[in-house]
């Protein structure tokens, strides 16, 4: 009798950035001030996102600058709350506020450090630790693929954006296009490569889709080389 075939590998989880911008490609107002970008069409669309998404990825930055809940708001969506994504924070050297609304056990919660940091997390919290120095993408991927994470939406900010395109394991991202200019050069960019790689990268997308949403516009691209 032949031997059973191994278990085939767990992958990475399909990931989806969503985010929205300024015409001007900034995230946010000057200094990293938040800045309400979607209007409520979008907004909705966005819920729709998450509750379709096992977790929802922000680096600390955003966590410190927005203290964002990263919960789905059921109640923008047209039916019975279902299943909360896991809220999934890049946090190398533990530097989340422990007031800040991902730590407030309301759903499920994963912090990936590095393996240097050693500060401790209230007991609701996951800690994957992956990286020496920084939480290392390569490592976190797959290990998220094993806790069941299969569709993970990525937010922001401007650096972990920046990672998971540099890193090459985008496979849809949306952006949508506020009606604004900000105009400050010290507000952030929909992306910032990590510093050191030589030539600095350029992703090259495939656009398939724009159309009208509120008052502005949103763009679907897919990486340059995804199947047609
Ligand atoms: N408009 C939107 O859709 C939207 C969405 C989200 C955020 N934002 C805006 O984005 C801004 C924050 O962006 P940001 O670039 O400052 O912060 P960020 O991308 O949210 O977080 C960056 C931090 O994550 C940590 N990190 C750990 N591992 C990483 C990795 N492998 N790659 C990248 N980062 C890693 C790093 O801190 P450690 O080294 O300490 O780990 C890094 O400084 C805020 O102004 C926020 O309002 C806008």
């Amino acid at each position: 009798m032949a031997a059973p075939s191994p278990e085939p590998p767990i992958g990475r989880p399909t990931i989806h950035i969503n985010c929205a911008v300024s015409v001007d490609g900034r995230l946010a107002y000057a200094g990293g001030k938040q800045a309400r970008l979607s209007g409520p069409d979008d907004l909705r669309r966005v819920q729709e996102l998450r509750s379709a998404s096992d977790g929802i990825l922000v680096g600390v930055g955003t966590v410190v600058a927005d203290d964002p809940s990263l919960r789905v708001h059921w109640e923008l969506l047209d039916r019975p709350p279902g299943t909360s994504p896991v809220r999934v924070i890049l946090d190398s050297n533990g530097r989340t506020p422990p007031g800040a609304r991902v730590l407030d056990g309301q759903q499920p919660t994963l912090i990936a450090t590095a393996e240097k940091c050693t500060r401790d997390f209230p007991p609701t919290v996951s800690v994957v630790r992956v990286g020496m120095h920084r939480v290392d993408l390569r490592a976190l991927l797959p290990e998220l693929g094993r806790r069941g994470i299969r569709r993970l939406m990525v937010e922001g900010g401007s650096q972990v954006i920046g990672s998971f395109l540099a890193l090459g394991v985008v496979d849809r991202m949306t952006v949508f296009v506020a009606p604004v200019v900000i105009g400050d050069a010290t507000a952030p960019v929909l992306a910032t490569f990590p510093m050191g790689g030589e030539p600095t990268p350029v992703v090259p997308l495939r656009r398939v889709e724009t159309r009208p949403l509120d008052e502005g516009t949103l763009m679907t691209y897919v990486p340059a080389n995804a199947p047609a």
